[in-house]
């Protein structure tokens, strides 16, 4: 009976944009000849009777709502803003082969001490899945795999089996057999989205849908559905990498900053436990072209190192090269190392990377970055002890970031001795025990501050008494 209210709209195969009549090019993101007719979705689910009986009470309103789900790990509760709540529905994205399935697997198996979980496995075979959880060493006993991509029988299932979460891998294998067009289409991912969406706040079940996105946000990527939903999260890493990171793009109940860390390995994704020391380990001593700075990835400060690479450009015009940094900026970043500190990069390629695969998105990076391309065009070190944050502005200027002194107390938990700010407003707290901070106004001044000029060189290494290597020699 919900069936003739319905309407037909206009969907685009690429953004998602809804229009009430056709047109050859979407009015929002100017594709062609992506809008697609669709019945849209009716106003209410036809196929669940609903209890409620109009407007209730405030305080009449079931509490229960609000106690998360609390699963054992550390980070994945953090992604979330402090554990699933009951009735959300969460996407979780990322490119093919990051580690989504792999993800999404150990949360369901962790989440079957709440009660039967169901995974609905359109991707893969039951035996691919036991596969994958006999590596992860998942027993799996309360773990429900179900092989189907009609979403009239999982929505079935559902109601027969009354799981306590619900793991839908993938959304774009799912269809809905009223809707015209191919499973991975707009229209099929918004109705089964929806259903799913439906069902959840129904049943008072959290809801995980797993959606593959290309990096160019490729037609009718799982994007579309990112507005109907109360999660989105993102599983990001390099290839080359193994560290993976859980960033929230979109959280009703919570913070969208916080982010997870893991390691991706044999058996499955690890928590790191410290990141800091983590993306650091490898760091070699007096390296040229490396700077630390201490970031902020949501509420937790992380030590991420900088290195850039300088080499006099062979053939045609300068290259400059960014991974993990944003490119618009380090093209900034290298035009005032060039007009306000007097470098010579005209002629040079700049290579600039983010060690662990990370990303840093902060402007409290720039005197990192900045230091970093300086060492490597002097060929002098920074001081390996140093830590630098600040960020950089046209003239060549220094500017404080927020919450520095988070940042320092984990530089001088970690060993380092000293911080490169930019001055500091009258009435801050003093650098944390240990950590001696020096405050330079420019970007020149800072980079004459930050490299270890050769004579200095000589006394940081004095200090170390070596042991006599001649013995070798001698024999
Ligand atoms: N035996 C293994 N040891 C370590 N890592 C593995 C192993 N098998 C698969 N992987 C990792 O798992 C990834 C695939 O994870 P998966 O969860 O299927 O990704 P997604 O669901 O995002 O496509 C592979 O790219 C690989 O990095
Ligand atoms: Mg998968
Ligand atoms: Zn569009």
């Amino acid at each position: 009976m919900a069936r003739s209210r319905r309407r037909i709209i206009y969907l685009c195969q690429a953004c998602g944009h809804e229009s009430p009549r056709w047109s050859g090019q979407c009015p929002s993101c100017q594709a062609w000849n992506t809008l697609v007719e669709v019945e849209d979705a009716p106003d209410r689910p036809s196929w669940l009777a609903r209890d409620t009986q109009g407007p209730q009470e405030l305080t009449a309103v079931s509490q229960a709502a609000g106690q998360r789900l609390l699963l054992p790990g550390r980070e994945f509760n953090r992604v979330l803003g402090g554990g699933i709540v009951p009735g959300s529905v969460t996407l979780l994205g990322g490119d093919p082969g990051i580690g989504k399935s792999t993800l999404i697997l150990q949360v369901g198996a962790e989440a079957t001490r709440l009660g039967p979980v169901l995974y609905v496995c359109g991707e893969e075979s039951p035996q691919q899945v036991r596969l994958r959880a006999d590596r992860l060493g998942i027993a799996g006993a309360g773990l429900l795999l179900l092989p189907e991509t009609n979403l009239r029988v999982i929505l079935a299932a559902l109601e027969e089996r009354r799981p306590s979460l619900v793991i839908v891998d993938s959304l774009q294998t799912m269809y809905v057999d009223e809707v015209p067009g191919a499973p991975g289409t707009v229209g099929q991912m918004r109705e089964s989205t929806l259903r799913l969406t439906q069902y959840a706040k129904a049943r008072d079940v959290p809801v995980f849908l797993v959606g593959h996105v290309t990096k160019d946000g490729a037609i009718a990527g799982p994007r579309v559905v990112e507005h109907m939903v109360d999660v989105v999260l993102y599983l990001e890493g390099e290839a080359a990498s193994t560290y993976r990171l859980l960033r929230s793009a979109k959280n009703r109940f919570g913070s969208t900053n916080e982010v997870g860390i893991f390691e991706m390995g044999e058996e499955g994704l690890v928590e790191v436990e410290n990141p800091s020391l983590a993306f650091l380990a490898e760091r070699p001593a007096n390296a040229i072209g490396s700077a630390v700075v201490p970031m902020l990835e949501g509420t937790r400060p992380l030590l991420v190192e900088v290195q850039a690479l300088t080499s006099p450009a062979v053939m045609g015009p300068p290259r400059r090269v960014a991974t993990g940094v944003d490119f618009n900026r380090l093209l900034m970043l290298i035009a005032v190392l060039v007009q306000r500190a007097g470098l010579s990069l005209g002629n040079q390629d700049v290579i600039v990377n983010v060690v662990g695969g990370l990303r840093v998105q902060e402007p409290a990076a720039d005197l990192a970055i900045a230091l970093a391309i300086a060492s490597s065009a002097r060929n002098t070190p920074v001081d390996p002890a140093l830590v630098a944050v600040g960020e950089v502005g046209l003239s060549g200027e220094l500017r404080s970031v927020a919450q520095t002194e988070r940042r320092l107390a984990e530089a001088a938990a970690l060993g380092f001795r000293s911080a490169l700010v930019a001055p500091q407003r009258r009435g801050t707290r003093a650098a944390p025990p240990g950590l001696q901070t020096k405050e330079a106004s420019t970007l020149r001044e800072a980079i004459r501050l930050g490299l270890q000029t050769p004579s200095r060189r000589g006394e940081v290494s004095s200090p170390s008494v070596q042991p006599p290597t001649d013995a070798g020699q001698s024999g």
